[in-house]
């Protein structure tokens, strides 16, 4: 059953998972903060991310570079002057949208970012397509929009002191390919991951925190020789699905693997695959997988004039790495783990219950303890302080037993650990399962076993 986004919003909010951004003022727009709960996901998403990608991976090293770089870093890449969106203004009412997205969103069989700018005009008009917040017809011609965040570095506001934040974590890694490369005496093939803020001036960000213009990606530059026979693309690819699937138990019947065709590729690549999950609000862009071959680290090679090839001792041969490039926005993969934990569950009772069926290791809390009358609260207490020691655990004695079990199924926490009057005697508590609803007892000296090998 699909669930209204609202809804899911609504609870992610009221829950303390995300808050509108400087909401006492306002609100800033299409800003949001992460609460208690949501940024406790986010860095265990994060550090999922990073184990597997990173830590565990025997190919690969991780580093954390800067977002604002030296701006010839951005000519370069390419980002400046090809890194731009076709914006339109509707005259009657002055909104302003993506002409490419307009499109897209009545005709989803077209593929509008395959279109050029009199293309999208002529479509626009043909179709009659109109503004969708006034209705209107009257639009002004497509111009190209620069999604780069401009700001000054030191106290002069002229050129010379312009710099710009990042669009993409990954220039850092291909600035830093030589210094990490040989530091770390890497051979190829081996890969550089980063986690860090990137920023866009989307000219239409929205739906929840699906597109902002602050947020955060998770990429992987895998770096190896064009003569390397391996399927390096098709390997990253099934790693990715590994991860969504296995690490995530995102369900596989909720998204999918399309292929870019020509015309829609970046400027940098040759190829490109993306993972699209179907959100409530429709299926969108999740994780790219990209072929980005020897263009970044070509690039900077000429920019620079630092030699950036890589010499293979066997051969003799220098060459420029090529690279495969999974990237994925750390709001986006929280967006689509969320959408697909939340379910409404009818209890035999006949009241409902509301389920984040997190995967257990990323759950914010892995323990609810709840004393079952206030007369077990010390020694409650005393159990919750212990189990902090190794566990992301809470505490909570307010309202009768059932309600406390509905709120920690609501934020997804696997156990709840249930002190009564017995406990004293037994040295038990009454363990329930967040999705079975099982109840066990077990000896309090046994619960590390217990939780860490359920
Ligand atoms: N380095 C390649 C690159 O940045 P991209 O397709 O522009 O490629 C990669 O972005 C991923 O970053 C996307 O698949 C998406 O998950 C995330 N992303 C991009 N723009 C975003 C935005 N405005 N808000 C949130 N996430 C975004």
């Amino acid at each position: 059953m699909k669930i209204a986004f609202d809804k899911i919003i609504n609870h992610l909010k009221t829950q303390g998972f995300v808050f509108q951004g400087s909401e006492i003022y306002g609100g800033l727009a299409n800003s949001w903060d992460y609460g208690p709960l949501g940024s406790e996901l986010k860095n265990k998403l994060k550090s999922c991310w990073w184990n597997y990608f990173v830590k565990r991976n025997k190919l690969n090293v991780g580093i954390d570079t800067s977002i604002i770089l030296n701006p010839k870093v951005w000519i370069a890449s390419g980002h400046l002057g090809n890194f731009n969106d076709p914006l339109i203004d509707c005259k009657s009412c002055k909104s302003r949208f993506r002409a490419d997205k307009l499109v897209e969103e009545l005709y989803v069989d077209i593929n509008a970012g395959n279109l050029n700018y009199d293309e999208l005009e002529s479509f626009i008009k043909e179709n009659k397509i109109s503004c969708p917040k006034c209705k209107s017809f009257d639009f002004t011609n497509i111009r190209q929009f620069d999604l780069m965040f401009k700001t000054f570095q030191g106290p002069i506001e002229d050129d010379s002191a312009k710099v710009y934040l990042r669009p993409e974590t990954a220039q850092g890694i291909f600035v830093q390919y030589k210094n990490t490369q040989r530091a770390l005496r890497k051979k190829l093939p081996f890969g550089i991951g980063q986690i860090g803020k990137s920023f866009r001036n989307e000219i239409t960000p929205g739906n929840f925190i699906f597109r902002t213009r602050e947020f955060e990606q998770m990429e992987l530059e895998f770096f190896f020789s064009p003569n390397d026979t391996n399927n390096w693309f098709d390997y990253w690819l099934k790693k990715v699905q590994d991860f969504i699937l296995n690490e995530l138990n995102i369900k596989k019947d909720n998204f999918i693997v399309r292929e870019h065709d020509k015309e829609e590729l970046s400027h940098y690549s040759n190829k490109t695959v993306d993972i699209e999950y179907e959100f409530p609000f429709g299926r969108g862009e999740l994780w790219g997988i990209a072929h980005r071959s020897d263009y970044d680290l070509s690039q900077h090679q000429k920019f620079s004039g630092e030699d950036l090839s890589y010499l293979d001792q066997e051969s003799g041969i220098k060459f420029i790495p090529h690279v495969i490039e999974p990237s994925v926005g750390v709001e986006r993969l929280l967006l689509a783990l969320l959408c697909d934990s939340y379910c409404e569950e009818k209890l035999p009772n006949g009241e409902s219950r509301i389920i984040l069926k997190l995967p257990k290791k990323l759950a914010p809390y892995q323990i609810a303890v709840l004393p079952l009358q206030k007369q077990q609260s010390e020694l409650s207490v005393k159990l919750y302080e212990k189990l902090l020691l190794n566990f992301d655990a809470t505490y909570d004695e307010s309202g009768n037993i059932g309600k406390r079990y509905r709120r920690q199924d609501a934020i997804g926490t696997p156990y709840c650990l249930t002190v009564d009057f017995e406990t004293e005697k037994d040295n038990c508590v009454t363990v329930r399962d967040r999705d079975s609803m099982e109840q066990k007892r077990v000896n309090i000296n046994d619960l590390s076993n217990y939780l860490t090998n359920n």
